[in-house]
């Protein structure tokens, strides 16, 4: 089977696809950094403008890459849950005139689920059940994926995401945007020992994660040298702070791994991409006798062809929506209750 995938939750607009829910025959992604850069984050209305003028042509140069037409496609899945209000708008709106178009189901997706299902695409030997980190600029997330879209919630951030800390840090120094990236490379020439910062509620053993705080503690450390316009170890600033969140994310989810008696996990998002907590994810698990899996780089930050993917499982499991498919900006994602 055939799904054409859509994704405009955010700021990327992506269209993708995927056969047989497998195979990644294209995966084009438009990103508006440019549009966004100069405000240090992406700003909605600019970002769900953009989307419109982007829709069109990503969808063309998916079925151009993956050499198929319109007429090939057999379903069409689109990001409709968690997001920008008005960026799912658009991508909604353009898979249901697709959808009623070319008479195929339509499958909204969950954008967490999307990013759930980029692991499972990348790595076919990734087993179930296995526990899941979604690491992205909005989303920290511990999820134990029972069964395909069978999830149980384990916990989240009480209030930043790890990629939003990255990208408030780099904004702060003044190092680029989005953070994510800029810090990764730039920690590469720094000592990671060369400041201690707080491992938030890394004893806790519930699976919460709290990012603002250590943010708030960088900022604070080097507030005064910044306005006295003294010179900054950036380079050791990023690999202290990057290290903090790689050891606490490394932690919790090896720990909730444990709770539920699995031993792979899966970490996706926009996060995932990040050097150094591969690097430590894999030597940690290697020793506690576990696995790790990341998605393929193209697959750790948004893009549609996680979003065909997930469609495909929801329709092999008798799930499609209708033209009522609304968007909904806030919601969980939908658990199945143990027992
Ligand atoms: O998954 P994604 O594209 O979008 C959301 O759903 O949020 O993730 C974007 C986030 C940004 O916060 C960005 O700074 C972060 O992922 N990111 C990284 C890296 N690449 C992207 N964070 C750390 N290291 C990276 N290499
Ligand atoms: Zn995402």
């Amino acid at each position: 089977m055939l799904v054409l995938g859509i994704e405009t939750s955010c700021d990327e607009t992506s269209a993708a696809l995927v056969a047989d829910g497998r195979t990644v025959l294209s995966n084009i992604i438009a990103n508006q950094l440019e549009l966004h850069r100069k405000y240090g984050g992406v700003v909605p209305e600019i970002a769900a403008r953009r989307h419109t003028e982007l829709i069109g042509y990503v969808i063309n140069e998916a079925l151009d890459a993956g050499g198929r037409t319109l007429r090939d496609v057999e379903a069409v899945a689109v990001t409709a849950k968690q997001g920008l209000v008005g960026s799912l708008l658009v991508g909604v709106a353009a898979a249901k005139t697709l959808s009623y178009m070319l008479r195929v189901p339509l499958i909204g997706v969950h954008h967490i689920e999307g990013h759930i299902f980029a692991g499972m695409l990348s790595n076919p030997e990734l087993p179930l059940p296995h526990v899941c980190l979604t690491v992205s600029g909005g989303h920290t997330l511990l999820v134990h994926v029972r069964d395909y879209c069978k999830y149980e919630l384990l916990g989240g951030t009480v209030d930043d995401a790890a990629g939003e800390a990255f990208d408030k840090i780099a904004k702060f120094f003044d190092l680029g945007f989005p953070g994510g990236p800029v810090i990764d490379r730039l920690a590469t020439q720094g000592n990671r020992k060369a400041f201690h910062f707080p491992r938030p509620l890394l004893k806790a053993e519930a699976n919460y994660f709290s990012f603002s705080g250590l943010k708030t503690a960088v900022i604070n450390a080097f507030k005064s040298e910044l306005a006295s316009g003294e010179t900054l170890p950036l380079a050791d600033i990023a690999a202290s702070f990057q290290e903090a969140v790689v050891d606490v994310l490394v932690t919790k989810a090896m720990r909730a791994a444990k709770q539920c008696g699995v031993s792979a996990i899966s970490v996706t998002g926009g996060v995932s991409a990040n050097r150094r907590l591969r690097e430590v994810f894999s030597a940690t698990c290697k020793r506690e006798d576990a696995s790790v899996y990341f998605p393929a780089l193209s697959l750790c930050t948004d893009n549609a062809a996680m979003i065909a993917a997930a469609g495909q499982a929801r329709l092999a499991l008798g799930q499609a929506d209708d033209m009522s498919l609304d968007v909904i900006p806030n919601v969980p994602l939908e658990v199945q209750h143990a027992g």
